[in-house]
């Protein structure tokens, strides 16, 4: 048996999304960009798409833009504060995304910006009087911090961050890659210039997503340059079978939003008991046990539970999971985010991540591979 369990880092593809984009694949050939019956066809779809996303976030199609993903946008909104609306100083966390922190080191490099960090509380929660501080000693600051937290689940007081942007005038940018299609938001309920979607992350396609630029307040150039496409915010003809998924994806998301959040939030609970059950000394990283994502659990694991790799040996044993985000796994490289929380070097720490295709027998196959493990079972 194999076990999937590491589904912030990537979704499966839902049967419903596999045909959408099927059909695509097979009718809309022609050039979206072209004038002619198959081209408007193309089109319609993509166009069906921006106004499907724009309604159920609150917001009007024309600030949906397709990207090919999360870091695509990221980096976009960043672009575009240092080359358009004239930041030079950007305020976030160390426990961003790499998608956020090298794009900002790389600017940092070059000498256009500088990077100020907010103060963590041992949970990884932003120090709210630590960030007004950076707002108040740099004005017209980029302020980017995620809704919520890929690897230890927190979930940022966004509304309360909003306020404080708008009143010491910064622009606020959100990566909200863990967050959209995981929850119902408001756009015009949370005041905000920039958000970042990534479709693979609710069983959308792999490669597509879209930025979210609030027309109100700002306005700023493309990123990649060529056609005029998506009202000349980002050049090169259009993933119209990737925003084909995307669009169904969302749509599914949505309307099953409520009864999913519940089913999946109570796999993870089930999983919380069985480990308590299970295993002494273990402790839940972040807000991942109680307010985090209800995605996420992230586990801490005493040094003399198990033997070094134990990633390494769930792999083995059926059960993919994570020890950190999926890129810094891939290099297995302790993650950035969990040193930021000062665990104990000799700690192993593993985030399990679960979607709606997860059931209580995946949990039941993982806690069982984990007690196999275990060392000293006494
Ligand atoms: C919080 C967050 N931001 C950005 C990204 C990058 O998104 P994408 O893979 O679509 O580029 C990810 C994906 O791991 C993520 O979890």
């Amino acid at each position: 048996m194999k076990v999937y369990l590491d589904n912030t880092a990537s979704t499966p593809l839902l049967p419903e999304v596999i045909d959408a984009m099927k059909n695509a694949m097979e009718n809309l050939y022609a050039n979206p960009s072209s004038v002619h019956y198959h081209g408007r066809m193309s089109k319609v779809v993509i166009e069906n798409a921006r106004k499907t996303i724009a309604s159920n976030l609150n917001c009007v199609p024309s600030e949906i833009i397709f990207t090919s993903g999360g870091t695509e946008a990221n980096n976009m909104a960043i672009y575009g504060c240092i080359y358009d609306l004239g930041v030079q100083n950007v305020i976030t966390s160390k426990i961003e995304h790499h998608a956020i922190l090298h794009t900002l080191e790389h600017f940092e490099q070059k000498g256009l910006i500088k990077i100020h960090f907010v103060e963590l509380n041992e949970k990884g929660q932003i120090n709210l009087d630590s960030l007004e501080k950076h707002l108040i000693d740099f004005p017209n600051a980029l302020v980017t911090l995620m809704y919520a937290n890929n690897e230890i689940s927190n979930r940022l007081p966004i509304r309360k961050v909003s306020k404080l942007c708008r009143k010491y005038d910064a622009l606020f940018h959100s990566d909200m890659v863990q967050s959209i299609g995981h929850y119902h938001i408001d756009l015009q309920n949370i005041d905000i210039d920039f958000a970042s979607s990534s479709g693979h992350k609710f069983h959308a396609p792999k490669g597509i997503g879209f930025i979210y630029i609030n027309s109100k307040k700002v306005k700023i150039d493309a990123l990649i340059h060529g056609g005029g496409q998506e009202r000349n915010m980002r050049g090169g003809t259009e993933n119209i079978y990737g925003i084909a998924g995307l669009a169904k994806a969302f749509e599914i998301a949505h309307e099953k939003m409520d009864e999913d959040m519940t089913y999946i939030a109570d796999l993870k609970q089930y999983m919380i008991q069985q480990i308590i059950e299970n295993f002494d000394n273990v402790s839940f990283i972040g807000e991942s046990a109680n307010t985090g994502l209800y995605t996420v659990l992230s586990v801490n694991f005493p040094k003399a539970m198990f033997d070094d790799m134990l990633l390494m040996n769930l792999d083995i044993e059926g059960v993919s999971a994570s020890s950190g985000s999926a890129c810094t796994s891939g290099a297995l490289k302790g993650s950035h985010v969990i040193k930021e929380l000062k665990i104990p070097a000799e700690n192993q720490v593993i985030r399990f991540s679960f979607s709606k295709l997860n059931t209580k027998s995946d949990i039941n196959f993982c806690i069982n591979v984990l007690k196999k493990l275990q060392k000293n079972k006494g």
